[in-house]
């Protein structure tokens, strides 16, 4: 029998986002196994009521759900909490049966820190617990403005030509040799029904880069939008102090 799979994402910048390109990376690797993915761009899907009872309908058929979101303000946004709302009222009302579903979350900071990440997750589990989801696991992301601009593919082809001790391989190929090998061994595991081994989780746990050459390299981009916006001696002004 065909398993089905439901991806739910959760940024509101649709296709460039960084949970767009992790999830349907993940959602690529379940269809590779013969998994069919329904896909929604929750931020519209909840405006539109025939696009929540769809949505409903295609979690009522999943034994997978793939929840991926950004993370604002050290927790999940607006939008996120009323699509867990949603989705437990639906449950409530008996419009998604008691079948086994696995639950896998995906959460994608700004900051380098995977760990900002954690209490989203922790929200995220408990959504699942509620609505007798099984809690695959949750994949905690920092610094997701890089998949944002790059596929988890396109980034490994990228940095395949570089010797392992560029720092380029470093900072980008070496975690996300990670992160794709977590995936594939993520989707092996949830679509044999399994939860994900604490162990492989555990290896995301990692920060990609010195903290001192993030600041470095954000107070660069700072300065150079200043540059090309004709800002720069206006930087440290002080708009809102009595002159
Ligand atoms: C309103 C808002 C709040 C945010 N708060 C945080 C935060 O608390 N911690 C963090 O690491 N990133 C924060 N970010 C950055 C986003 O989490 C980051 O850009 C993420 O990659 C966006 O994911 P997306 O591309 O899937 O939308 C925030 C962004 C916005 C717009």
């Amino acid at each position: 029998m065909t398993k089905h799979a439901t991806f739910l994402m959760c940024s509101p910048r649709g296709e460039k986002s960084a949970s767009y390109s992790l999830g349907n990376y993940v959602s690529s690797l379940l269809e590779d196994r013969g998994i069919t993915v329904k896909s929604f761009h929750t931020y519209k899907t909840l405006k539109n009521s025939e696009k929540i009872e769809e949505m409903i309908a295609s979690i009522n058929e999943s034994s997978i759900i793939i929840l991926s979101s950004p993370l604002y303000i050290d927790s999940a946004p607006y939008m996120t909490i009323k699509l867990m709302d949603t989705v437990s009222t639906a449950k409530q009302e008996g419009k998604i049966n008691d079948d086994k579903r696995l639950l896998l979350a995906i959460s994608c900071a700004g900051y380098l820190e995977y760990y900002h990440n954690n209490i989203a997750l922790k929200i995220y589990k408990q959504f699942a617990k509620k609505n007798d989801f099984t809690w695959a696991g949750g994949f905690p992301i920092g610094a997701a403005g890089t998949f944002a601009m790059h596929t988890v593919p396109g980034l490994l082809e990228q940095v395949a030509q570089l010797p392992e001790d560029d720092v380029r391989y470093q900072i980008y190929g070496k975690p996300t040799k990670i992160l794709d090998s977590a995936f594939k061994t993520a989707v092996e595991k949830i679509s044999n029904g399994e939860v994900i081994p604490k162990e492989e989780l555990l290896k995301l746990e990692v920060v990609v880069m010195p903290l001192g050459s993030y600041i470095e390299g954000g107070n660069k981009n700072w300065i150079d939008w200043a540059e090309k916006i004709g800002t720069v001696e206006k930087l440290r002004d002080k708009p809102y102090e009595k002159k």
